[in-house]
């Protein structure tokens, strides 16, 4: 039978495009977000749930394994993001960024191992970004809540794999149409990362960024932080003498 995918945070962006290339390969997708199916072509399974809200995440993924489903992934995208100074950064946003980001993985977490049948295996995506391992100045707050989701995918695969929950750690490039406003060293698109994204989700190491920059920038960050950091700073530096804004003000 064909693996079954579920995607959090399926209804745009990166997580839309990836559901298209599942579906291309004849994998059986299923989508989650706040807001209706985008394509009901294209998902098997519909479910309409904010990440930030227990109640609300946990029925859904209550009710799906609730009519017999047996994901063999489940891709966490869902994120939210504030760019510009930090001295303007709205609390509001500063805490939708860490509830979405990373708390939401978290509840993904607990639901996963509290519905899922215990002789059922899984492997959870959880999202990344370079900027979750390096900083970046004007997305301070997501460079943060990134960092959280790393540092808690890692930690927490000894506790999930006794319940057989797989974690893996999987970071898409700064792609040039969506997301931050950032002038990286190599433009990367969705059309790009996408299937380069699903392939590593279903076979992939336990933990991987995609796009050659991005590997370079995390052995700086290994080998010489520093360096890696001025990096990191110039290119935020850019951004926040352009004016960039996230969302838009
Ligand atoms: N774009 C980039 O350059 C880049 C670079 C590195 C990493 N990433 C990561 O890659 C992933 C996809 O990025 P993207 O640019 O494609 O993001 P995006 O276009 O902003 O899409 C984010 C998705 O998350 C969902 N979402 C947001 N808040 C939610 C909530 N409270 N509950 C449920 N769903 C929620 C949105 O759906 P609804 O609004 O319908 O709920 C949407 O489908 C993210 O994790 C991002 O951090 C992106």
């Amino acid at each position: 039978m064909a693996k079954e995918i579920w995607i959090v945070g399926a209804s745009q962006g990166l997580g839309l495009q990836v559901a298209r290339d599942y579906a291309r390969r004849k994998r059986r997708v299923v989508g989650l977000g706040r807001r209706p199916c985008p394509a009901p072509d294209l998902f098997e399974a519909w479910r309409q749930a904010d990440v930030t809200s227990l109640d609300s995440f946990e029925a859904a993924i209550a009710g799906l394994y609730g009519e017999g489903r047996g994901p063999a992934v489940i891709v966490y995208m869902a994120s939210t993001l504030y760019q510009g100074p930090l001295t303007e950064a709205p609390d509001a946003m500063l805490r939708a960024e860490i509830d979405t980001n990373y708390l939401g993985f978290v509840r993904l977490c607990q639901a996963v191992a509290a519905f899922k049948p215990t002789g059922q295996t899984v492997r959870l995506v959880a999202v990344a970004s370079t900027l979750g391992y390096v900083g970046c100045p004007s997305l301070d707050g997501y460079s943060a809540s990134k960092a959280a989701l790393i540092s808690f995918a890692r930690s927490s695969r000894r506790e999930l794999a006794g319940h057989r929950i797989a974690v893996q750690i999987l970071s898409p490039p700064h792609m040039t149409d969506g997301g931050a406003d950032l002038v990286g060293p190599q433009p990367f698109t969705k059309a790009w990362a996408a299937p380069r994204f699903a392939r590593a989700a279903e076979r992939g190491p336990p933990e991987r960024l995609l796009g050659f920059s991005n590997g370079l920038m995390l052995l700086m960050a290994r080998l010489a932080r520093p360096l890696a950091q001025a990096i990191m700073d110039g290119i935020g530096a850019d951004a926040l003498r352009r004016g960039a804004r996230r969302p838009a003000v």
